[in-house]
């Protein structure tokens, strides 16, 4: 099995039964090296989401393998992989709304069993992420206060935390104006060159497209590379 790819997907089927079957994805095959960022695109309701959630192993394939590095991942990896090996972007920041940014930011690596009193490593990691989404002047404030913006910028700075190989973002700039809309996409661009991670980004945004190295789009359950990217 090849080690040069950060993830890869083999045959990825995925099927609903309830209330009726629907075949959502069929067969997908897809590989990411380190450092790659990969675009998927696709009309509403073609399963995007569903691809994303199950490369991220937040759910389960009907049939199919991913591997991370070569290696299985297997039910007894997963907490491991999700809380340090992958980062994750939604498109509703999903962020604690009472607690402050950096708690929010901190979060993650509490849950991995970091330390994260201030001045430890997690705790300096945590203020240098929010430094580069560019919220340096926002830590302490409770989330409830950030704008639309200011939370995806703090959903980065928390998929960035315990420096994981792998960033998924699942459609990150849908509810953000145009202006925000921008900053985001180079934010969470740029985090991805500058601490060589691979991306994989579901995204409509034409403009975001541009800029991603790969381009896929899904259709009827099957993944190609998209021609009018
Ligand atoms: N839990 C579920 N049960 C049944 N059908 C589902 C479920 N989740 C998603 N679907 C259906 O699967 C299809 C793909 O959904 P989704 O992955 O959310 O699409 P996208 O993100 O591309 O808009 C849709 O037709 C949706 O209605
Ligand atoms: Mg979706």
């Amino acid at each position: 099995m090849n080690k040069n790819f950060v993830l890869k997907a083999e045959k990825i089927t995925k099927e609903f039964y309830h209330p009726e079957k629907i075949a959502v994805l069929k067969e997908i095959s897809l590989e990411i090296k380190p450092n790659e960022s990969v675009a998927i695109t696709g009309v509403s309701g073609s399963g995007k989401s569903t691809l994303l959630q199950i490369l991220a192993t937040l759910e389960e394939s009907t049939s199919g393998s991913i591997y991370f590095y070569g290696n299985l991942i297997r039910p007894s990896m997963i907490s491991e992989i999700r809380n340090k090996k992958f980062g994750f972007v939604f498109q509703s920041s999903n962020l604690l709304e009472e607690e402050s940014l950096l708690e929010n930011v901190l979060l993650k690596a509490k849950i991995a069993r970091r330390p994260t009193f201030k001045g430890s490593q997690a705790y300096e990691e945590a203020l240098a992420l929010i430094n580069q989404v560019g919220l340096s002047h926002r830590v302490k404030f409770p989330v409830k206060y950030l704008s639309g913006g200011e939370k995806q910028r703090a959903a980065i700075a928390r998929a960035f935390m315990n420096n994981p190989d792998l960033i998924l973002a699942d459609e990150p700039t849908g509810n953000l104006d145009k202006y925000s809309k921008e900053q985001v996409e180079t934010i969470l661009l740029t985090s991805c060159q500058k601490f060589n991670k691979s991306l994989i980004v579901v995204t409509h945004d034409n403009n975001f497209l541009k800029l991603v190295e790969t381009k896929l789009q899904l259709e009827k359950g099957i993944l190609l590379p998209c021609n009018s990217c």
